[in-house]
């Protein structure tokens, strides 16, 4: 299927950067969660430790691992079968990591009494991890095992691609929801100050998800084809 001609630009040093970017995204949650926010526990009287788990596993499986997983089928050697098995266990490991993340926060709300699935962060998270699932659902059933034939796979690769980059922005868009909401929580308590350290980590929390989006999305849909190749032998998508 031949798609634009990105010409000569290479998908490495994109997924470099996806790496660190997504490193610092996993930094900042921490240091948020921790050294602001008081730190993590699933099992403590101060339920403020149990909500900490929901934005910390947000980040690092549902974003840091699934941007780990778009990118790894482009830039990581090794046969397609190899490559497939990985992108999917990585998926598998986000949301597993998401589904307690929201399980977190339901534990969070049940211990205090607060009513579940009220804000638009809530209906956008829950609808982002249940499209997440049915895409690596249909994902390992169609690619992997049983695996459909080849003319199938050829016809879902494209819807797959489509999906997943989708499903990909919404995570995105959630993460970012659930910043916003988080900091007008906590300055509305007065708990957190406007311009406060911890407010303008947030801020760029926020704009390094932004970033980290940005350059996955890219390195997905960025060919690399050798100087001989002709443009109309540009090829974006892998072959099932
Ligand atoms: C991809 C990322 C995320 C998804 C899919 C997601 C999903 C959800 C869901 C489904 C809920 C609803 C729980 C309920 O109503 O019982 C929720 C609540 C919440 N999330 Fe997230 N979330 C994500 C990331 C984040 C992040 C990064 C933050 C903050 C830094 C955050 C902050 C919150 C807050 C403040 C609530 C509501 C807690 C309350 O009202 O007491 N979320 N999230």
């Amino acid at each position: 299927m031949a798609r634009w001609n990105w010409g000569r630009v290479s998908v490495l040093p994109f997924t470099i950067l996806v790496h660190l970017v997504g490193i610092l995204c996993v930094a900042l949650v921490l240091v948020w969660m921790i050294h602001f926010r008081g730190g993590l526990a699933w099992s403590t009287s101060n339920q403020i430790l149990i909500f900490n788990i929901h934005p910390v596993l947000m980040i690092v499986c549902f974003i840091f691992l699934s941007s780990e997983a778009i990118v790894h089928f482009k830039s990581a050697p090794g046969s397609k079968f190899y490559k497939k098995t990985i992108h999917s266990a990585l998926n598998a490991i986000a949301l597993t990591g998401a589904i307690v993340g929201v399980a977190a926060v339901f534990k969070f709300h049940k211990e205090l009494g607060i009513a579940n699935l009220y804000s638009l962060h809530a209906w956008l998270g829950m609808l982002t991890i249940i499209l997440f699932g049915l895409q690596w659902m249909s994902g390992f059933l169609v690619f992997l095992f049983p695996r459909g034939a080849k003319k199938t796979r050829g016809r879902v690769l494209p819807w797959h691609v489509f999906v997943g980059l989708l499903v990909y922005i919404a995570a995105i868009s959630s993460a970012e929801s659930g910043i916003v909401e988080l900091v007008a929580l906590l300055q509305g308590r007065n708990a957190m100050g406007k311009f406060s350290p911890e407010a303008r980590l947030a801020n760029c929390l926020g704009l390094s998800l932004l970033l980290l989006g940005a350059l996955v999305v890219l390195s997905s849909v960025l060919s690399s084809p050798s100087p001989a190749t002709k443009p109309e032998d540009a090829i974006a998508i892998p072959s099932p």
